[in-house]
C-alpha cells in the first residue's frame, strides 16, 4: 500500500494539448516524406501521451509498444532496466520515434535506446512529455520534451504512483501526508 498522499495540480490538461500540437508541428516537419514511422511507445506511462501524439500527427504511422522494468511500486529508480515485453515488429531500416513519459535518472531511455539503436533503424528519434534535468545519472536527452519539471514524483495523465492515477486528465505532483 501506497503511504498516504495528496495531489497538487502542476500541468494542466489544456496545456498538455497545446504543448502536443506544437510537438506535432516539429515531428512533421522532421519525418516529412516518410514512408512509414514507427511510434514505439514505452508502457505503461506513455499510454496516454502515445494516443494523444499519433492523433495530432498528420503522417503515416505505425505504433507498437515495449515494456521495461522501471520503478515497480516505488518512488526510486532500481537503475537496472530489463525488457519485459518487446516490440512486435522489426525496425531495421525504419524511421522510429520513441514515446517516453518522463526521462528521470536517464537509465531507460539510456537502455531502450541503445537496445534498438543495434536493430539499426534508419533513424531514431525520441520524445519525453516530462523531463527532470537535475535527476538524471546518465547523459541522455530526449530530441523533444514536452515540460521540463523539478525533481517532484509527478502522476496522472499515463504516469503512476503504484499503479494509481494513471486516469487523471493533468500532471500532479505528490505529497505525502503520512501513513
Ligand atoms: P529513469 O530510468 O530513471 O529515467 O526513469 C524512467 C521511468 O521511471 C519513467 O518512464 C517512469 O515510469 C518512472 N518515473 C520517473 N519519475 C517518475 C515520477 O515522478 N512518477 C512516476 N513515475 C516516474
Amino acid at each position: 500500500m501506497p503511504q498516504d498522499y495528496t495531489i497538487e495540480q502542476m500541468i494542466s490538461a489544456k496545456r498538455i494539448s497545446a504543448r502536443i500540437e506544437e510537438l506535432a508541428r516539429e515531428i512533421e516537419a522532421t519525418y516529412a516524406g516518410t514512408d512509414k514511422l514507427v511510434v514505439v511507445g514505452l508502457l505503461r506511462g506513455s499510454f496516454v501521451f502515445i494516443a494523444d501524439l499519433v492523433r495530432e500527427l498528420d503522417l503515416p504511422v505505425e505504433v507498437d509498444f515495449l515494456e521495461a522494468s522501471s520503478y515497480g511500486d516505488a518512488m526510486e529508480s532500481s537503475r537496472e532496466v530489463r525488457i519485459l515485453k518487446d516490440l512486435r515488429g522489426e525496425i531495421g531500416g525504419r524511421d522510429v520515434l520513441v514515446v517516453e513519459d518522463i526521462v528521470d535518472t536517464g537509465h531507460t531511455l539510456h537502455h531502450v535506446t541503445n537496445l534498438l539503436r543495434s536493430r539499426s533503424p534508419a533513424r531514431l528519434e525520441t520524445i519525453a512529455l516530462l523531463d527532470k534535468p537535475t535527476r538524471r545519472e546518465v547523459d541522455v536527452r530526449a530530441t523533444w520534451t514536452g515540460f521540463e519539471i523539478p525533481d517532484a514524483f509527478v502522476v496522472g495523465y499515463g504516469i503512476d504512483y503504484a499503479q494509481r492515477n494513471r486516469n487523471l486528465p493533468f500532471i500532479g505532483a505528490v505529497q505525502i501526508t503520512g501513513g
